[in-house]
């Protein structure tokens, strides 16, 4: 493997491009894509040459919601092996949140860990900073973040901000965009009480239920509203939510929302077989609700597909509920349970790509990254969509080393993952010279993300219009 970013024509894998998927040979020049279709000289300046017959190109994978843990619980996972994780799960772009010990909240950390990651990370970074009740200055000098992460509802670790002055003060004063976990802190308190606190993993999802992650969600809306500041939804897991969403964009508020792998392909009928390894917060809901998450994707309600990878070591989700902790890791399987989902029938590739790709740059205003065009950065995923393979805990890159699809059979594998034009994962080998890069941030005067980082119709339509 190379260690620079070297000229290099990819051959022959079917890629999936803004305006049709077709095979197409892609040149790869100082980190970039040069050009699609480069034409018969170009073999002539590649200085390497990959042949992907019979696979498919797709952009890398951009996940913008994940948990690192470093600094602080490092024996979960830390930037280098979360990073490795996600290289292996065609994962070229992570954004980080800020429930670290310590906390992210003051800028000097925030940047800390920008440097701690130019030298550990594997493929690109950002840095969210946590909201606390007592930093406002610092989230209203920040920059090199994609934006503010609000726990309105308490999660692992400390942070939480449910005053609703505080919340008024932040939607007013801080020009970042927001994002926030949304489940209301006093009704899941109550229903805790209610029920005694619970004693086995199912009791999470009675805990943390439906009318939790609405009135958070009313009361977010609400704010938008009367402040007019974009906001973020993370982890959307309920029908319910789905609707709100759906008439407050509507009504042309900047909402935009995210869906994860767990909430769309796990229900309560899965604690009997997985216990507190689907022990998670926002809690997995009933059936009727994953249904939900996926209409609001396919009906351009919802903009994302992301992790919220959240790695806890075994022996500490071994601990009866409710000190077992809440969160699973996923990162390296995103890509792949999402593409057996095509294989299934039940998305496309081009939605995958939508979701996955497009919509995380769309959301947070990220230039140059989430589509296979020419100009765009080299951040690339080939998959072969044949090659079943079975998740294994053992085999699980995250320092956690396990994962809650565990003996699932998945059709389609990521082979290959570049970074910046280098290649970082092949077939199950690491280059550990590389490193991704900084993200950047295209944001207008007011700190609204630029949807023009990914200008023209977006490949969500298409994905829209083949469905038909
Ligand atoms: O289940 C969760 N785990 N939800 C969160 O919001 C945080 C995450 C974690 O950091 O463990
Ligand atoms: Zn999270």
């Amino acid at each position: 493997m190379s260690s620079t970013a070297r000229t290099t024509l990819i051959r022959g894998a079917v890629c999936v491009l803004p305006e049709a998927t077709r095979p197409a040979d892609v040149l790869l020049q100082d980190g970039r894509i040069a050009a699609i279709d480069p034409g018969p000289a170009a073999a002539a300046v590649a200085e390497d040459l990959i042949d992907a017959a019979g696979l498919h190109l797709l952009p890398g994978i951009v996940d913008t919601h994940v948990h690192f843990r470093e600094p602080g619980a490092v024996h979960k996972e830390d930037l280098h092996s979360g990073s490795r994780a996600a290289a292996a799960g065609g994962v070229t772009t992570i954004m980080d949140m800020p429930n670290v010990t310590p906390p992210t909240t003051t800028i000097a950390r925030l940047h800390n860990r920008l440097d701690l990651a130019a030298h550990r990370s594997c493929v690109n970074f950002g840095f969210y900073i946590g909201a606390s009740t007592d930093n406002l200055d610092e989230l209203r000098a920040a920059r090199r973040t994609p934006g503010v992460k609000i726990f309105v509802g308490s999660s692992t670790g400390t942070l939480l901000v449910d005053d609703q002055d505080q919340l008024e003060a932040i939607f007013a004063r801080v020009p970042l965009p927001l994002c926030g976990h949304l489940e209301d802190e006093t009704t899941v308190r109550a229903n805790a009480e209610r029920i005694g606190g619970g004693s086995v993993p199912a009791d999470h999802s009675r805990i943390r239920d439906e009318a939790a992650a609405v009135r958070a969600v009313e009361r977010i809306i609400d704010l938008v509203r009367r402040h007019d500041h974009p906001f973020h939804v993370l982890h959307v897991s309920t029908a319910a939510e789905c609707r709100l969403i759906a008439a407050a964009r509507a009504e042309g508020l900047p909402i935009t929302g995210e869906a994860c792998p767990h909430h769309l392909l796990l229900d309560e009928s899965d604690y009997e077989r997985l216990g507190s390894r689907a022990q998670v917060n926002p809690a997995i809901k009933t059936a009727a609700d994953r249904a939900a998450l996926w209409d609001a994707l396919r009906e351009g309600t919802l903009d994302a597909v992301v992790t919220d990878h959240a790695p806890h070591s075994l022996q500490e989700k071994a601990r009866p509920y409710p000190q077992s902790p809440s969160g699973l890791p996923c990162i390296e399987n995103s890509l792949m349970l999402m593409l057996e989902e095509a294989a299934a029938g039940r998305c496309t590739l081009e939605q995958i790509v939508a979701w996955m790709c497009e919509g995380p740059c769309r959301v947070w205003g990220i230039p140059g990254k989430g589509r296979l065009a020419e100009g765009f950065d080299a951040d690339l995923v080939l998959v072969d969509l044949d090659a079943v393979h079975e998740v294994r805990d053992e085999l699980q890159h995250t320092r956690c080393r396990w994962s809650p699809w565990h003996g699932a059979r998945l059709r389609g594998s990521v082979v290959r993952t570049l970074v910046g034009g280098r290649t970082v994962y092949d077939r199950g080998r690491f280059d550990d010279s590389v490193r991704g890069t900084e993200v950047r941030f295209q944001r207008d005067a007011a700190g609204r993300p630029d949807p023009e980082v990914l200008p023209g119709l977006p490949l969500a339509a298409r994905a829209l219009a083949a469905a038909d």
